[in-house]
């Protein structure tokens, strides 16, 4: 089963897919982490796209794609994953489809998450990453979670991309490069629209609801 989850920067796509992934055990493919660790790994293209992540911009097709082609096909990855953050434009789109016919695989579910931005910014300044278990938590929507966090508070960390100065920037990109690609799929039967804005456990019910009918 190979499943991609769309919304806007903070809609929840991370902590859905990392979710399902544990439930379902597929792999997690998230392109802003694959991203990130580069740079936390100071490799080449790290270095290339430090600044454009920070500033809210989308990195160039060639780096995503082929970090991504190599773990796509991946036989221990193979028809067990979640897309989170790819496809991003169109040209993304169009690949996908070339590395899976080209690899025997296809897409089986598609969800795309509802948001409003006053909630999404919200949940974006909030957001902490355990830099230790990489766990998302939110000190202004639950910090009962983050204060008895079991690493401790002190490897909690904000996204360099997690101020308000670029979240326009992100949700911009966003409306203007990944909303067509919603276009290109929403016709097929298994493209689902869910309300992101409800309560975290409330989503993946309905998302499991759709997976398991
Ligand atoms: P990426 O890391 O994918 O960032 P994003 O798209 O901006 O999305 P986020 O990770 O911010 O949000 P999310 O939807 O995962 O929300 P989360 O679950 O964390 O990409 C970062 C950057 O990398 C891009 O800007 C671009 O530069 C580059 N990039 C990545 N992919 C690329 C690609 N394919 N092509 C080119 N460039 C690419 O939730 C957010 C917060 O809300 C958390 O604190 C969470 O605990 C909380 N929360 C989640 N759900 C709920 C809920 N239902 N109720 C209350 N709180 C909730
Ligand atoms: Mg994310």
């Amino acid at each position: 089963m190979n499943i991609i989850i769309f919304g806007a920067p903070g809609s929840g796509k991370g902590t859905q897919s990392k979710i399902l992934a544990n439930k379902y055990k597929l792999h997690q493919l998230s392109t802003g982490d694959l991203l990130r660790n580069e740079i936390k790994n100071k490799t080449e293209i790290g270095n290339n796209i430090d600044k454009i992540i920070s500033q809210g911009n989308f990195v160039g097709d060639d780096i995503v794609n082929n970090l991504l082609e190599k773990l796509i096909t991946k036989s221990s990855f193979r028809n067990k994953i979640i897309f989170d953050g790819y496809p991003r434009n169109i040209s993304q789109a169009n690949s996908l489809e070339l590395i899976l016919n080209r690899d025997n695989q296809s897409i089986n579910f598609i969800f795309s998450l509802n948001v409003i931005r006053d909630i999404v910014e919200k949940r974006i300044l909030g957001r902490l990453v355990c830099e230790k278990c990489n766990k998302t938590l939110n000190e202004f929507l639950n910090k009962n979670d983050v204060d008895s966090h079991e690493c401790g508070t002190k490897y909690l960390r904000k996204r360099s991309d997690d101020n308000s100065e670029f979240i326009v920037k992100r949700f911009d990109e966003y409306i203007n490069k990944t909303k067509p690609v919603l276009d290109f799929y929403s016709k097929r039967s298994y493209f689902h629209e869910i309300d992101g804005t409800q309560k975290i456990q409330v989503i993946t019910d309905k998302i499991e609801q759709i997976l398991n009918a």
